[in-house]
């Protein structure tokens, strides 16, 4: 399911500063050379970005649209399975794919389909149709968690969860990894400082109280750091990724997720496996590959193929304490839900996604494109002996630059390089490749094919050529 490939060890090409085994001036000279190609075949994308600037800061719907490589964004023509045409009718494999809200593919028929004849009969009504209980059930045999509930975000998923978790067991605190990112959930934005302090995470906005006042922070895979903050009894919930995905990929050792599975158990809190992203790894996440035993897990993102839609499962206790202790009078107001959560739109575009387009059999094509992928860059990396590694997760893999794979978030942050990543998305884009822009991951959906995975690797070649010459 997942596997690290190793770079070929310590500093082989070229005297660097910046420990990437590269030239920082070459990046410089590089990125130079790339804007310039970008920004000559990408003429209407720059128009259309100039008049965007007018009426939305940085010319974008969404902050988070402006931290593309190159001078502007690309805008998007029209998007069809695992390829989409920007604004110049330039074609790009896209291996961002949403940053996983596509990883179904782009627009897969069955979705569309489900999504057009919903839309025709009932877009929400604060009310269930057949649906939900269909997807509720799929998700059941999928992770063996037999009570769900609808969001209209992964993050809404977290929140919502996170407050039950408070409730449940009159605990204020939440304890999340060193460098995670779980959507903009106030409790999550907190980062160790060198000394071991909760501190808010560079670029935290608004912080409503600082977040050492509602969250604690281990490193990922220390599970003496998880004891110690369980021991306090102040931990209502645990929240992790199976698998950090946010700050490249950091797997889980031999042994951790039993740890926290009976470390949790044995002080009563609420373990929560945030599965949005390594949904990527099986049909039922890594809950289901690895046998894991959360009591609650959270989804979103690529449920509905990019339809707005979350969901959170949990076990048949925490479903029923929950039932015991909200008041049917207050439900609408407790600070859980809202009117559009589990709309009819979204639970069929959930129902087509999982029924037809997310299947074990698509999964069965992914994951050894992911292996493909992963072994394609390992490959370049060998052969131009640079100092980085390659870990996959499943139909999801990156590069990064260190000679070993990370076992925690800060290490893996702190092998990031940002002009160094800047330049290979860009070089990435002008030979017709779209990765994922917070980090170098691709990300493989059932519409991906050999030839695309291979095009990205002859690119990767081709640039890693240039840079260590
Ligand atoms: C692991 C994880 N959980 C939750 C979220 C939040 O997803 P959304 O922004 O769609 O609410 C993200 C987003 O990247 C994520 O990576």
């Amino acid at each position: 399911m997942s596997g690290r490939l190793r770079g070929p060890g310590a500093g082989v090409a070229g005297g660097d500063a910046s420990g990437t085994g590269v030239d920082p001036a070459r990046v410089v000279a590089l990125t130079e050379r790339e804007e310039a190609v970008f920004a000559a075949r990408h003429q209407r994308c720059g128009a259309l970005h100039e008049r965007a600037r007018a009426s939305m800061p940085g010319g974008v719907p969404m902050s988070w649209m402006a931290k593309w490589a190159g001078p502007f964004p690309l805008s998007v023509a029209t998007a069809s399975g695992s390829r989409f045409t920007c604004a110049d009718g330039v074609e790009f494999v896209d291996l961002c794919l949403g940053d996983t809200g596509a990883m179904t593919g782009h627009s897969p028929p069955a979705a569309v389909a489900a999504v057009a004849r919903q839309a025709a009969r009932g877009i929400t009504l604060m009310l269930p149709t057949e649906d939900a209980a269909v997807v509720a059930e799929e998700l059941t045999s999928r992770f063996g968690l037999p009570q769900w509930q609808f969001t209209l975000s992964a993050t809404d998923a977290n929140r919502h969860v996170v407050r039950y978790a408070r409730h449940l067991t009159g605990r204020p605190r939440v304890l999340v990894a060193d460098a995670c990112y779980h959507g903009s959930v106030d409790e999550t934005f907190a980062t160790l400082d060198r000394e071991g302090r909760v501190v808010p995470r560079r670029g935290n906005i608004g912080p409503p109280v600082p977040p050492s006042a509602t969250t604690s922070v281990v490193q990922f895979n220390d599970v003496a750091a998880v004891e110690r903050e369980l021991s306090t009894g102040e931990i209502a919930c645990v929240l992790m990724e199976p698998a950090m995905t946010n700050v490249g990929i950091v797997l889980p050792e031999p042994g951790y997720h039993e740890a926290l599975r009976s470390l949790t158990e044995q002080h009563g809190t609420v373990l929560v496996l945030d599965e949005t992203h390594t949904l990527c790894a099986g049909p039922g996440g890594m809950t289901a590959a690895d046998r894991l035993r959360p009591d609650v897990v959270t989804l979103g993102k690529a449920l509905g193929s990019g339809v707005p839609c979350g969901a959170f499962g949990m076990t048949a206790e925490v479903a029923d304490r929950v039932r015991r202790s909200v008041e049917l009078e207050d439900v609408d107001v407790g600070g859980v839900g809202g009117t559009l959560a589990g709309n009819a739109l979204s639970l069929a575009a959930m129902r087509a996604t999982l029924q037809q387009v997310l299947t074990p059999d698509a999964f069965a094509g992914m994951l050894p494109l992911g292996a493909r992928w992963a072994e394609g860059v390992a490959g370049v990396l060998a052969d131009q002996q640079v100092p980085w590694h390659v870990t996959r997760l499943g139909a999801r893999a990156e590069y990064a630059f260190a000679p070993v794979p990370p076992r925690t978030g800060r290490e893996a942050a702190a092998a990031d390089d940002f002009p160094l990543q800047t330049l290979l998305h860009l070089s990435a884009l002008n030979a017709g490749i779209l990765l994922t822009p917070f980090h170098n991951m691709a990300l493989l959906a059932p519409t991906t094919t050999a030839e695309d995975v291979d095009r990205h690797t002859a690119a990767f070649a081709a640039v890693l050529e240039e840079l260590v010459a």
